[in-house]
């Protein structure tokens, strides 16, 4: 099959798929709203019952101080982390056929095992000594490589929902220990909304800290990569110990708005390093009243917080049309209690559709 070819019946598939997301999702919606305790036959996708629809927050690191690197390569760290109401949609559905199905919508990623939930899945799979049954959506809207944790908060939500989903009852912190052989940041999406994460980021300890602050997040069209950041990062151990001291301060204080006032973060320099277009973007900015301007993770989004909903949208409007940016979005904080609000759960114990119940293997 030619490459336009294949191209063409792959989109149309996608949009096919898309249409069918979208109306099992209105159904849903109606039924919820007409009835509910309803337990009766599900909405399908494609044939296939979805059970669980999650949405999955994005992150921004509020502080990140990077101290020395591990005999196992990874760098000690120090890090405040909150969700925000920017999010990916997971849609995990049973099947009667065995094995893991991985569909993705939207942004671009990979739809098989490179995939972080599609490891997610595994994974839970095997410490369960299941045999999966599972088709998974992923309607991508959080960029990759953008210093956001979408992929980590997929897999999070990917662990999260499937525990409901196969009735494994495994507590938070198991599942947080399975995350963290996934990646470093993917423990923190359990115990959001705003954490300081030690260790190498898989230590999490909730904070009781908000911020009704508006953030306005600034993608570009970029993507990086955060182990080729952190291979260049450079250890500076008195600069660290000082920004450590700002950041427990604001900490002690209960003031998160203080460590958007001041952001710190210690690979800023290591990825502007490689992207002379971003430091570059990022003094723009600056200098055109976009400030103080954070850089999340490893980059490459900026972002700049403030009080009040009139500059967040001039800011906004400030940045219409830029060639270097690919998305501005304004966001809040995430603020639910629940680390993945649960856009739609039908219980399939209830259900006379039981057909996708996983199967124990011996
Ligand atoms: O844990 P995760 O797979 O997200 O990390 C990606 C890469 O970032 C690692 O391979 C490592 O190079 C680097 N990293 C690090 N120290 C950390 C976290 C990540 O050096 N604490």
């Amino acid at each position: 099959m030619s490459r336009a070819l294949y191209l063409t019946r792959f989109k149309r598939e996608s949009v096919e798929w898309e249409l069918q997301v979208f109306k099992a999702t209105r159904v849903m919606v109606k039924r919820l709203y007409r009835d509910p305790g309803m337990d009766a036959a599900l909405p399908s996708v494609g044939g296939i019952d979805c059970a669980i629809t999650l949405a999955a927050p994005a992150k921004i690191n509020l502080s990140l101080l990077v101290f020395s690197r591990q005999p196992d390569g990874y760098h000690d760290l120090h890090t405040v982390m909150a969700t925000v109401d920017f999010y990916d949609d997971l849609h995990l559905c049973s099947t009667d056929s065995e094995g893991i199905t991985l569909r993705c919508l939207g942004e671009a990623c990979p739809d098989g095992p490179e995939n972080l939930v599609y490891r997610a899945a595994s994974l839970l799979a095997e410490h369960a000594g299941l045999r999966p049954r599972v088709q998974i959506l992923l309607h991508k809207h959080i960029p990759a490589g953008a210093g956001l944790g979408g992929a980590s908060s997929d897999a999070a939500a990917c662990l999260w929902g499937l525990n409901r989903l196969w009735k494994l009852d495994l507590p938070r912190r198991i599942l947080s220990q399975l995350g963290a052989q996934l990646g470093s940041d993917v423990p923190f999406f359990f115990y959001g909304p705003v954490a300081l994460c030690t260790g190498r980021g898989q230590i999490v300890q909730p904070l009781d800290l908000r911020s009704d602050r508006f953030i306005l997040l600034i993608m570009p069209k970029l993507s990086v990569s955060t182990a080729q950041v952190y291979q260049h990062y450079v250890y500076h151990p008195d600069q660290s110990r000082q920004r450590l001291g700002q950041v427990e301060h604001c900490l002690q204080q209960g003031d998160l708005d203080g460590l958007l006032d001041q952001p710190n973060n210690s690979l800023e320099e290591a990825c502007y390093a490689q992207f002379a277009s971003l430091r570059r973007l990022r003094d723009e900015l600056e200098a055109a009243g976009i400030a103080p301007l954070g850089l999340s993770g490893s980059g490459s989004t900026l972002f700049a917080a403030t009080d009040s909903s009139e500059q967040v949208n001039q800011w906004a409007r400030q940045l219409h049309g830029r060639d270097e940016i690919a998305r501005v979005r304004t966001v809040r904080f995430h603020n639910q209690g629940n680390p993945f609000t649960e856009v739609h759960h039908a219980d399939f114990g209830n259900s006379h559709q039981t057909g996708g119940e996983p199967q124990r293997s011996t």
